[in-house]
């Protein structure tokens, strides 16, 4: 039996986190300072980009790269409602109109076919989000894209570590985001990252984190600007983290790759595909039930029994959310055409958000503690 009860979430901090921390404290310089520089060089090496600009946390990335954006109010951004609110509330931010397209039935990421079948006059950008740490298809988004003059957000929140033929992802857009939440696989506590390779574009965020001011500082206003900057000792925390980023990203690989191969075994229960050349972050394990007659609520209350903790994450779909059915309450409704959200369907999106469920993958778990998960697993779904 294990001695605790098994955790989806446990941030992976510890001593040298801080000492980082104690050391930020002790300089007195509190607000993106060195850590936080540091922290930057050491993201755009390894997400592959020319510039990662650290934020206060992943909603304000993706607010950024809204901000930064071509994209105008009333112009529509093609986004997946399988993921967490953020996504589509930093659409509607600056006015523009989130147009959400169903996923593919085995990555649960924005499906390429359906987003050229929802291109209208109207369409800017697309907005893919790279769900439970699983790049979505950037090569044929890209092509999309082109084809069409749009914009690309990748909302990369979810997924430090996940890449497509060895190229990770941040870069395969036109402006890329990230979360540090303490959730995640890298973390600050708060915090946020926006990745990008065109020198105008990181400019633009860098200003617009920071009051609109220019690289000069002081007090000359250029644009119209907000304060996304990160606290330096959430900057420590990141910093640190980037040391043991691959090891940590390693040990998810080795949870993930132990479940997938049990539930190969057990009729009936599925997982998110892996594409050939892609690799997985593992930032979610999440559990497809869609063919099994054990369903979410039951498996979780199941696997509480086994000390194993488990739930389902986006059960809800953005556009089910009241927020969204009540658009026309938001703000930019008196200027802007919002779709009647309350009538949207879309198959594919509403049977995965009711049949999944997450189970632990962090990286803290021990071999006895994902045997037994796995040993769970069995006995309550064979
Ligand atoms: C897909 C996605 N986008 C955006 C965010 C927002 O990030 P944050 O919580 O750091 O604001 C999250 C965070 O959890 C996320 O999962």
């Amino acid at each position: 039996m294990v001695d605790r009860d098994i955790p989806f979430v446990d941030p992976a901090v510890g001593q040298k986190e801080i000492e980082a921390v104690k050391e930020v404290i002790a300089s007195k310089n509190l607000v993106e300072g060195t850590y936080t520089h540091s922290f930057e060089t050491k993201f755009a090496a390894f997400s592959n980009v020319k510039h990662a600009i650290a934020c206060n946390n992943g909603t304000s990335a993706l607010h950024l790269a809204m901000e930064a954006s071509p994209i105008q109010p009333g112009e529509e951004v093609i986004t997946t409602p399988f993921t967490f609110i953020a996504t589509s509330n930093s659409i509607l931010f600056t006015g523009a109109v989130p147009k959400f397209v169903d996923i593919d039935t085995e990555t649960w990421n924005l499906d390429p076919e359906k987003i050229e079948d929802a291109i209208t006059e109207n369409t800017k950008a697309i907005m893919p989000v790279h769900i439970f740490g699983l790049a979505a298809d950037m090569p044929a988004i890209r092509d999309i894209a082109d084809d069409n003059d749009l914009f690309i957000i990748e909302d990369a929140a979810q997924a430090h570590g996940a890449k497509i033929n060895g190229q990770h992802v941040g870069g395969f857009g036109d402006i890329g985001t990230f979360s540090l939440y303490v959730t995640k696989n890298l973390i600050a506590g708060e915090g946020g990252v926006v990745t990008t390779n065109d020198d105008e574009l990181a400019d633009t965020v860098i200003s617009l984190k920071n009051h609109g001011r220019t690289p000069r500082g002081g007090y000359e206003h250029i644009r119209v600007g907000y304060n996304f900057r990160l606290a330096d000792f959430a900057g420590a925390i990141a910093d640190t983290q980037m040391d043991k980023i691959e090891d940590l990203l390693a040990k998810r690989a080795t949870n993930a790759k132990f479940y997938r191969k049990i539930i190969d075994e057990i009729d009936g229960l599925d997982y998110q595909h892996v594409p050939k050349g892609f690799d997985h972050g593992n930032y979610i394990f999440a559990i497809d039930t869609r063919n099994h007659e054990i369903k979410p609520t039951d498996a979780v209350q199941k696997l509480k029994e086994h000390r194993v903790l488990a739930r389902p994450i986006y059960s809800t779909l953005s556009y089910q959310q009241a927020s969204f059915k009540r658009v026309d309450q938001w703000r930019w409704a008196k200027f802007v055409d919002y779709p009647d959200y309350s009538k949207e369907h879309l198959a594919v999106s509403e049977a995965v958000a009711t049949n999944h469920f997450e189970i632990p993958v962090v990286p803290s778990l021990s071999d006895e503690e994902r045997e037994h998960v796995g040993q769970a697993l069995y006995e309550i779904f064979q």
